[in-house]
């Protein structure tokens, strides 16, 4: 019996979470997957009302779960950064979800913005590392306010952080046996401490991988392949920045955000799925957003735990209805369908 943790979060949070978890529950009761629900009142409103962000007692509480599912984070009437960095990047930080894996892949009857560019062409995997580089929160200010003021950001890379990032990602490359591709996405001819840190680590690991061909790719070169010759990736990893602007890049080439999903993962314990985007104050309660990103997330979550086959039928399912092209738009407001159709079509097609 599994126990998920459900944050549905801000705006329209909840709306795709109630879609996202009638996907799962469907494919479970066809597999005979076990599980509860518990959820989780985080987020903006929660903030507004009693000034707590993420109590202490909910974090303990999560640590002891299978899997977190988070529907959105982001409340227009909360400074920005406050739930992003209180909710979020905590969960993630404390949590040690020191994978985050974001799968680009073009679904067949969705319209990418790259020309001459087809399913064939867009599907690989995104390995972030997900706790350390310039995302640590490491740094201060001196002088703050004053003409000598001087703000330092450190990005932080550990041997141990980078080892169980990019091991994850060989484990990952060969377990998908698609080219056996691993690609590092770094600076490491600029940021020669942190970044030669990275490659050392990720060509010393890479000795435990003879089977995986090992590619190097220098983030700005990533940005302008990712856009030119999306089939030359199988698997990239990179880092926590890094890994935040590129995956943004791959939402957009598989259609957009309203299909990417992503995972939080430490894989020796607990994890985290949501989808990429935020939460669209401005469609809240309308029943209009496009749910397939956070159903995606659901069927990572499945994968996570271990169900596969569930898994694949919910990837086929969303996969189906995509080549169906019955939906019209993937936009908020443009489908054709309400949020809720949109869940049920793909429960049915599981
Ligand atoms: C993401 C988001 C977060 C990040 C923000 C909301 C803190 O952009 O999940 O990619 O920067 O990691
Ligand atoms: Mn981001």
């Amino acid at each position: 019996m599994y126990k998920i943790g459900l944050i549905p979060g801000d705006g329209i949070g909840p709306e795709v979470t109630r879609e996202a978890m009638k996907v799962f529950g469907a494919a479970a009761a066809q597999e005979g997957i076990k599980y509860e629900t518990v959820e989780y009142d985080v987020g903006g409103d929660r903030y507004l009302e009693t000034g707590e962000v993420l109590p202490d007692s909910v974090l303990e509480e999560l640590r002891g779960l299978d899997a977190i599912y988070l529907g959105a984070i982001g409340h227009p009437d909360v400074k920005p950064g406050i739930l992003e960095k209180g909710i979020l990047l905590k969960v993630r930080f404390e949590l040690d979800l020191y994978i985050n894996l974001r799968p680009v892949k073009l679904y067949p009857g969705v319209p990418t913005p790259l020309k001459d560019k087809g399913p064939e062409d867009i599907d690989f995997i995104i390995v972030r590392e997900n706790t350390e580089g310039l995302y640590s929160g490491i740094g201060g200010f001196l002088k703050r306010g004053t003409r000598d003021e001087v703000a330092i950001q450190e990005m932080i890379n550990t041997y141990k952080g980078v080892e169980r990032c990019v091991r994850y990602a060989y484990e990952l490359t060969r377990k998908r046996n698609k080219t056996n591709t691993l690609t590092s996405c770094d600076k490491a001819n600029v940021l020669t401490y942190a970044h030669d840190l990275w490659r050392r680590v990720f060509d010393e690991v890479g000795e435990d991988y003879p089977d995986i061909k090992r590619e190097y790719a220098i983030v700005d070169a990533t940005t302008m392949w990712m856009v030119k010759n999306p089939e030359w990736f199988d698997v990239i990893v990179t880092c926590n920045m890094f890994g935040d602007i590129i995956t943004d890049l791959g939402a957009m080439i598989q259609g957009g955000m309203g299909v990417a999903a992503s995972g939080n993962l430490n894989p020796e314990s607990v994890a985290m799925f949501e989808p990429i985007h935020g939460s669209a104050p401005r469609y809240t309660g309308k029943n209009q957003i496009n749910p397939i990103a956070a159903v995606g997330a659901a069927g990572m979550m499945l994968e996570h735990l271990g169900h596969s086959d569930a898994a694949a039928k919910v990837e086929k399912s969303i996969s189906d209805l995509l080549a169906s092209g019955k939906i019209k738009d993937l936009g908020a407001g443009r489908m054709g369908y309400t949020t809720e159709e949109v869940g049920d079509l793909i429960a049915q097609g599981l």
